[in-house]
């Protein structure tokens, strides 16, 4: 059975990683003889080049171990139509090409529904990872990308029950929909350790640098990413998030890793003066509203387990931060998570100023969010997709 997996943008390599670990294993135990019932799985890598700088692309194949693609297909930005209609035409090249039994897309960016319509248009059979989840906001064009490929996909692998619920209500048939749990919290569980081992804190000047290898605390700091277009493309409400991150900043150091959509947008702006400049190497960090270049992998974990706690409008984000147990600020008005705000550690907090501060302030006060990991969440759920890839066979 030849496989395609797509990768695209950032949010899409923690997702595909454990996957193809889960088809090496499988492979393993075929040649292995302790699967005589199955064949292997041969699989194709495929990287649009929806993202292409080494920071937002690069660097999480090496932190992730993820193998070279095979195919690079260079598409790059530009508006949602040139880069969905750029990722259908070159991936149908690719599909006429390889002629596979199964492609399989993750998450909800623009790729991700170019590359499932221009399977299922050649009757190519389609997997969803991370199918399912709805924000019902359809501004956001990650909502647009999950409803179309959700309703094409031939196999839906969901996260979480709520999940569910959505397919069904749609109207998408039972046999189709598979509760597997979340393929990101397999990569945060199985990159842990390996996280635990980078020295961003000390290279940010968040550790105490004492005298001693004994003791070497961080300081606190609160973490926070910002992205999405109906936060930083308007100015007001960048304005707005800008104004309650500097008040904030006076009581607890804010450390933020900037995408560049964002960087373009607070110079187009010109909203630079909102941040303290950055002194590389200091020994300990001042208060102040930081940015710095975007991370990979494992150093943005890093910093998450020991940030007091994170401001994020990414959907990944949210996630992370229930599995961890670190106060969330989501600063969006919708979630197509809600799990992480029933059960777990996440607060939506919209753009508004005061109640960014409010929910902030409740933080340094002590008063936190208590919550829970949902129970599917064990790290296994790359392995049941392939379970189920092979046994539908
Ligand atoms: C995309 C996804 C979004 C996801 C985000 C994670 C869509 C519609 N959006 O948003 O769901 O949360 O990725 O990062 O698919 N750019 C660079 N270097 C890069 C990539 C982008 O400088 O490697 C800049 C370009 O100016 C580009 C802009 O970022 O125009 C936006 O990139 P794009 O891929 O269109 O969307 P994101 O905002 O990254």
């Amino acid at each position: 059975m030849k496989l395609i997996n797509v990768v695209a943008a950032r949010p899409n390599f923690m997702k595909i990683a454990p996957v193809i670990r889960a088809i090496k294993k499988h492979n393993n135990r075929v040649h292995s003889s302790l699967d005589t019932h199955h064949s292997k799985l041969y699989a194709v890598l495929v990287h649009t080049g929806q993202h292409y700088d080494y920071e937002m692309s690069k660097v999480f194949f090496e932190d992730l171990e993820i193998p070279v693609p095979d195919i690079y297909l260079g598409v790059g930005s530009g508006t949602h139509a040139e880069q969905t209609g750029n990722v259908m035409i070159e991936f149908e090249k690719v599909l006429f090409k390889e002629e596979p039994d199964l492609v399989i897309v993750v998450g909800d960016v623009n790729s991700t529904l170019a590359c499932a319509l221009s399977s299922v248009k050649l009757h190519i059979p389609v997997a969803h990872v991370e199918a399912g989840l709805r924000s019902f906001d359809r501004t956001m064009p990650e909502e647009i990308n999950r409803l179309l490929t959700d309703a094409i996909a031939d196999f839906l692998f969901t996260p979480s029950p709520d999940a569910d619920e959505n397919l069904k209500r749609e109207g998408i048939p039972e046999d189709k929909i598979f509760l597997v749990g979340d393929v990101m919290v397999d990569s945060l569980l199985f990159n842990l350790d390996k996280a635990k081992k980078s020295n961003i804190l000390r290279k940010l000047g968040l550790q105490k640098e004492l005298s001693t290898d004994r003791c070497q605390l961080p300081t606190d700091y609160a973490l926070l990413t910002l992205h999405r277009p109906s936060n930083v493309d308007d100015r007001e409400s960048l304005h707005n998030i800008l104004e309650a991150l500097k008040r904030i900043s006076t009581e607890i150091p804010i450390i933020f890793p900037i995408h560049p959509r964002t960087r373009k947008q607070i110079e187009h702006f010109g909203l630079q003066d909102y941040f303290t400049k950055f002194e590389n190497r200091m020994s300990t960090i001042g208060y102040g509203l930081y940015y710095i270049d975007p991370l990979g992998y494992l150093d943005f974990l890093k910093l998450m387990i020991h940030s007091k706690f994170i401001m994020t409008d990414s959907g990944g984000i949210q996630e992370e931060t229930t599995v961890l147990g670190i106060p969330c600020l989501t600063l969006r008005d919708t979630t197509e998570r809600p799990i992480t705000i029933k059960q777990g550690t996440n607060i939506l907090v919209h753009n508004n100023s005061e109640r960014i501060i409010k929910e902030a302030c409740k933080i340094l006060d002590g008063k936190l969010k208590k919550g829970n990991c949902p129970e599917i969440w064990d790290g296994r759920s790359a392995e049941r997709i392939v379970e189920i890839i092979v046994s539908d066979r």
